[in-house]
């Protein structure tokens, strides 16, 4: 019998459902972005995340059933990610996704967002390819962890970052330089303009360890911004004129893709791992893409299309998949975890 799961993802600010089959078909793929929403806070604004979630659930969902054209009784089971993220916005994942499990008779599958991101590569035609051990960087708006996956649904965590995740410092930067919310994708395309040679920022190396570190590299950014107003400093975010923007992103990002790819690949030749993959919202970032293939020579690199670096319900259903298999089913007590570690429990 094929198995089909509901995927549903409302960890931060988008409500996401998709409907995937057998771990790696996606049928729909729906999801309903709060960028509008956040924008004017440049960042998201928790409370409101959750309430859109709640207006926006039940349309994705319909909608993402009709695009797969199933109906709920061709459903095997439903998957929901219970953390880490927002707990206002998991919550209503949660319980929307516990009504339509018991609506409807179906097993619910508890989903690391984390180990989502992980398996949208496994939504890839490129799957038959992976080789074990693997060595993984997910990087996001809320994490950079590095991970050796000896087997499936089996990590272990070599490092993190110590304070900013990659996206956050992007998302920071954009803010400075007064680029549009999210900053990630607008400030990748101002850096496409830019000299990424311009301003020599610093790489936290962290030399002994699989850690990161993006703090000291956006203060320097903020410095070199500053230095271009000619206004008193009055602690309220003005955009100095004349700041050479492209080449302040170009550079930042030349500095953040460099460490990321440094560090990943060392990681992935200390460790023997046979490939490297790559996952999360910044992995989207092409130079980033290009930079990693390149300095891996010959470990097989793969990274999720586009679509699919950034947060949405396919992933989460295919994570649901392989633990369907593996024979995880969770009772009606599944509680959220906001900040679940991925591999634990
Ligand atoms: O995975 P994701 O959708 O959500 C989290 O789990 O955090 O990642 C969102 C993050 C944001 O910080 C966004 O700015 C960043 O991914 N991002 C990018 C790009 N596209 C999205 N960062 C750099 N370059 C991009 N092209
Ligand atoms: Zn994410």
């Amino acid at each position: 019998m094929t198995i089909r799961i509901v995927g549903i993802e409302t960890s931060c600010d988008e409500t996401a459902v998709a409907v995937v089959e057998e771990g790696r078909v996606i049928l729909s793929n729906i999801v309903a972005s709060q960028i509008d929403l956040h924008s004017q806070y440049g960042g998201v604004f928790p409370e409101k995340a959750s309430r859109a979630h709640v207006e926006t659930i039940t349309p994705v969902i319909t909608e993402a059933m009709a695009q797969a054209h199933v109906s709920m009784e061709d459903l095997t089971a439903v998957a929901v990610t219970r953390g880490p993220g927002l707990a206002g916005s998991l919550l209503v994942g949660m319980s929307i996704a516990k009504g339509l499990a018991l609506g409807r008779g179906l097993p619910l599958i508890g989903i690391n967002h984390l180990e989502g991101h992980i398996y949208s590569l496994w939504l890839d035609d490129a799957v038959d390819n992976f080789d074990f051990p693997i060595l993984a960087l997910i990087v996001s708006g809320g994490h950079t962890e590095l991970v050796l996956m000896e087997d499936h649904m089996q990590y272990r965590r070599l490092g993190g970052t110590l304070d900013d995740a990659a996206g956050e410092a992007f998302d920071k930067v954009g803010r400075m330089l007064g680029l549009p919310y999210p900053g990630g994708p607008h400030l990748e395309k101002a850096a496409q303009k830019g000299n990424s040679a311009a301003f020599s920022f610093p790489r936290a190396w962290l030399d002994g360890t699989w850690d990161f570190s993006f703090s000291g590299l956006k203060t320097s950014v903020m410095r070199e911004c500053k230095s271009y107003s000619t206004k008193p400093d009055t602690g309220i975010d003005t955009i100095p004129s004349g700041l050479p923007t492209e080449d302040l992103a170009a550079s930042f990002q030349a500095a953040v893709v460099e460490v990321l790819v440094e560090k990943t690949v060392q990681a992935a030749q200390e460790h023997n791992a046979k490939s490297i993959i790559m996952a999360g919202g910044v992995s989207a970032n092409q130079t980033l893409r290009t930079a990693v293939m390149k300095r891996a020579e010959d470990i097989s690199v793969y990274i999720p299309s586009v679509e699919l670096c950034t947060d949405n319900g396919a992933m989460i259903a295919a994570a649901g998949y392989w633990r369907y298999v593996a024979g995880q089913r969770d009772g009606m007590e599944l509680d959220i975890l906001p900040t679940w570690p991925l591999g634990q429990l």
